[in-house]
């Protein structure tokens, strides 16, 4: 889906967040093809240079080893000017990321429904948070958590819970909107 939004408005790096499922990666490719943006997913960014999956860093190392490499990786792909990033569910956790996007980014939180989530990562391998027996409560309390820092985000764009391509052309239209409002 080409964009016709004006790619010279844009200067800074767009950030996708938003708890895990909500479509963040694949979103963030299309949109970043459409604009003729590279696109960096935080995670794969951190696999390939650890030469090992997210689960792993998670069972070797622990949460707060993964968090300090994900903020390393995050604040540097902010450096990289223009380009589309998909970051974890959990990049606004940390601090110095929060502050980040929030001056370098031009921001986006991607707003899906938990029980439109629940379906979606029903047969997810690759979460290690979701390893519990009861996935509801995990993310009710996640975006109970989190929730005020998506809110901190500048566009909030409501996913469609089928139809990607209906979110993708609300994300292109929110985006346009944002651009033309903040051009003197
Ligand atoms: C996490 C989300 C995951 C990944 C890690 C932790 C989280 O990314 O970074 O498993 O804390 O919500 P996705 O949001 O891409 O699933």
């Amino acid at each position: 889906m080409k964009s016709h939004l004006d790619t010279e408005k844009i200067h800074n790096p767009i950030v996708l967040t938003g708890l895990m499922g909500t479509g963040k990666s694949a979103l963030g490719k299309m949109l970043a093809e459409s604009l003729g943006l590279p696109f960096y997913d935080s995670d794969h960014v951190i696999e390939q240079r650890a030469g090992i999956t997210i689960n792993e860093i998670f069972e070797l190392y622990g949460e707060p080893k993964f968090r300090e490499t994900e903020t390393k990786t995050i604040l540097e792909l902010l450096e990289g000017g223009p380009c589309v990033i998909a970051t974890g569910g959990g990049a606004l956790t940390n601090a110095p990321v929060l502050d980040a996007v929030k001056e370098k980014a031009l921001s986006i939180w991607l707003k899906t429904d938990i029980p439109t989530l629940l379906k979606r990562l029903e047969q997810s391998k690759t979460r290690p948070l979701l390893k519990h027996d009861n996935p509801q409560a995990v993310l009710e309390d996640l975006l109970a958590k989190r929730g005020p820092l998506y809110e901190q985000m500048s566009i909030h764009v409501e996913t469609h819970p089928t139809d990607i391509r209906q979110t993708m052309a609300n994300l292109q239209d929110a985006l346009e909107h944002h651009l033309i409002d903040e051009t003197p």
